[in-house]
């Protein structure tokens, strides 16, 4: 094996034990204000000795420079993602906040194409294509989200939905292979309690890192592509055991601090025995 995983002279990818898994909790619309910081600072303490998963949190956009500046204060290596962005970098776009604002703000990553944005906000392929455009240009890393509806999954067109949206950023994403991450979230499993079977998600997470290879090995190689919908400390395990499950993005049971650190923990043990092999 060299440094990167390659198994030398076979030119196959390196595997699930070369990315770093990356937990990231989305807290939606909530914890703003008078709870933020003490979250995030719960989240700081709970996750710091799980050095082998990357920490991430995305708390609303108006508790974002609190929160930062509380992780600096603990050193802590949790980074901070906003939950949306704007395209469009400055002017008359009332209500809308810029790349600029987020990282002036202390943000590194931010969230795109939630399924509660397209859904409930008209985010469509396309705008969402140039939020993702527009993120990378601005060196916010984004963690785009895909994943079809009930509906879609009983008609059968799973991976042609998930392959659509795929396909309307991945150009964006191989313009810097790696800086951007996916999520995969089955809408019927966001919210509701009802969490995809680990070997579906795969099924999914594998079908969209083939999509990656069509642009590049190395895309496909290094993108991290997380599961999200319903993750909790008791599911975690069996999804991030999955090879071509990078980490997960977790909605509700990021709200409390001790059960997200149980999932990080669920994957610092599993990128652990991957390491000692
Ligand atoms: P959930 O949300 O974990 O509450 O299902 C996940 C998400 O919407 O990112």
């Amino acid at each position: 094996m060299n440094d990167g995983g390659t198994p030398e002279g076979t030119g196959a990818a390196p595997g699930a034990a070369s990315r770093r898994p990356l937990i990231a909790g989305n807290w939606k619309m909530n914890a703003g204000g008078q709870d933020a910081c003490p979250l995030a600072a719960a989240v700081a303490k709970a996750t710091r000795e799980l050095t082998r998963a990357e920490v991430v949190v995305a708390p609303p956009f108006t508790a974002i420079a609190a929160v930062a500046h509380e992780l600096a204060e603990a050193k802590s290596e949790v980074g901070i993602a906003a939950q949306n962005m704007s395209a469009e970098l400055s002017g008359a776009f009332t209500g809308e906040i810029s790349s600029g604002m987020l990282k002036d703000a202390g943000a590194t990553w931010v969230i795109l194409g939630h399924s509660e944005r397209r859904q409930l906000f008209a985010e469509t392929d396309e705008s969402v294509a140039r939020k993702v455009a527009s993120a990378v240009a601005a060196e916010l890393r984004p963690i785009v989200c895909v994943g079809e509806t009930l509906e879609e999954r009983e008609a059968g067109d799973t991976l042609a939905v998930v392959e659509r949206q795929v396909r309307a950023f991945l150009d964006e994403l191989a313009k810097q292979p790696g800086f951007g991450v996916i999520a995969y979230e089955p809408v019927w499993a966001i919210g509701t309690g009802k969490v995809a079977r680990a070997e579906d998600a795969q099924e999914v997470h594998a079908f969209i890192r083939g999509l990656l290879a069509k642009a590049s090995e190395d895309l496909a190689s290094v993108t991290r592509i997380l599961y999200g919908g319903s993750v909790k400390a008791d599911n975690a395990e069996a999804l991030l055991a999955q090879d071509d499950i990078d980490g997960a993005l977790v909605g509700g049971a990021s709200l409390d601090a001790a059960g997200f650190a149980k999932i990080v923990d669920a994957a610092h043990r599993l990128a652990e025995r991957a390491e000692q092999g």
